[in-house]
């Protein structure tokens, strides 16, 4: 199913809420994967992809925000029961839409995106030692990997994919281990106490992050890339006393315009680029499909046509 329709306001969103934003980047995202191939039920008719995305205020009643501010939107039903940013124009609550800080731009909005938000918010709960991060090469494991080596933390990643992975060194993470075997993605023993803190979006390398965290370690569980029903040891998660705790994008207002300011203030201007694959709104049906069986690409950022 195609799922673009430039330029044209689902007439759904044109009563769901008081703020116009037209959509410069749009961003892509595994959700989108999900709700397009109809794991979330049917797609309803009229159906636009994009559930993030950054542009500029083009009509605004609610006094937090004016025309012209730049801002990042996401959630609150976008490219679900809304017309998703691939519509290039969104209406909607006040609580969907998040200012830019200072300096940040809508493509740089839109590269970081959820990812950013929920990198954030892991950040939130985790100690500052050594730390692994899982699906290193794919969207949001990138993004949160790069924010964590540059705030200054020992990152270790891991990703199938070691022989594109001298971008993550670009990016300031320290330590690239090379793809996990399944004897040791499903291995029983106890490995060395190596991480304070793991950000998983695979689900099924849980098993192995638990046998590999220091005691009183924290998991951050942001995704399922791999495994939604993961087999770990309650063992482990015992006797090394592990936080494993979920985390997800849906933040506060204030909490986003937080996020946004931590990621602006933390990742280098280079950084933005080996961040995002960019793309034109032609290429979408296609990305949306190999979601899951082709490279990470890192965030998929697609340039609207005004
Ligand atoms: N909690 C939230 O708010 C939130 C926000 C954004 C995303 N997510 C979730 O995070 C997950 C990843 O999303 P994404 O947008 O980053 O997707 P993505 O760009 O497709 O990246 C997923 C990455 O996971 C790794 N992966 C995929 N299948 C794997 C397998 N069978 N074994 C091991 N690793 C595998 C790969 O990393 P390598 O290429 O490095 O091997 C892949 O690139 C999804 O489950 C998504 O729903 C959650």
């Amino acid at each position: 199913m195609d799922v673009v329709q430039v330029n044209s306001i689902n007439s759904k969103n044109e009563h769901s809420g008081k703020i116009v934003v037209r959509i410069e980047y749009a961003a892509l995202n595994y959700k989108d994967f999900i709700v397009a191939s109809g794991r979330f039920g049917h797609l309803q008719t009229g159906y636009v992809a994009g559930n993030e995305g950054a542009g500029v205020v083009t009509e605004s009643s609610n006094t937090s925000h004016r025309e012209g501010d730049l801002v990042f939107v996401n959630g609150h039903g976008l490219g679900e029961s809304l017309a998703g940013t691939l519509s290039g124009q969104v209406r909607l609550p006040p609580v969907a839409v998040t200012p830019l800080p200072e300096g940040m731009t809508t493509r740089d909005a839109a590269t970081v995106g959820v990812a950013g938000l929920v990198a954030y918010a892991a950040g939130q709960l985790m100690g500052e030692g050594p730390i692994a991060v899982t699906g290193a090469m794919g969207g949001t494991g990138r993004v949160a990997a790069a924010c964590y080596a540059r705030a200054g933390r020992d990152v270790t990643a891991l990703t199938r994919d070691i022989n594109r992975a001298g971008i993550l060194k670009d990016l300031g993470i320290s330590t690239i281990l090379p793809p996990l075997t399944e004897a040791e993605l499903n291995e029983q023993s106890f490995g060395p106490e190596r991480f304070d803190s793991a950000f998983d979006v695979t689900g099924g390398t849980l098993n192995w992050l638990t046998r590999h965290m220091r005691p009183g370690g924290t998991v951050a569980l942001a995704g399922f890339a791999s495994e939604n029903n993961p087999n770990i040891s309650a063992l482990a998660v015992i006797l090394r006393r592990l936080r494993i705790f979920g985390v997800h994008a849906g933040l506060a207002p204030s909490e986003k315009a937080q996020a946004l300011h931590w990621v602006s203030k933390t990742l280098r201007s280079e950084d933005y680029a080996m961040l995002g694959h960019y793309a034109d709104p032609d290429e979408v049906n296609e990305l949306i499909s190999g979601f899951g069986d082709k490279p990470g690409m890192g965030r998929i950022v697609i340039k609207m046509r005004r």
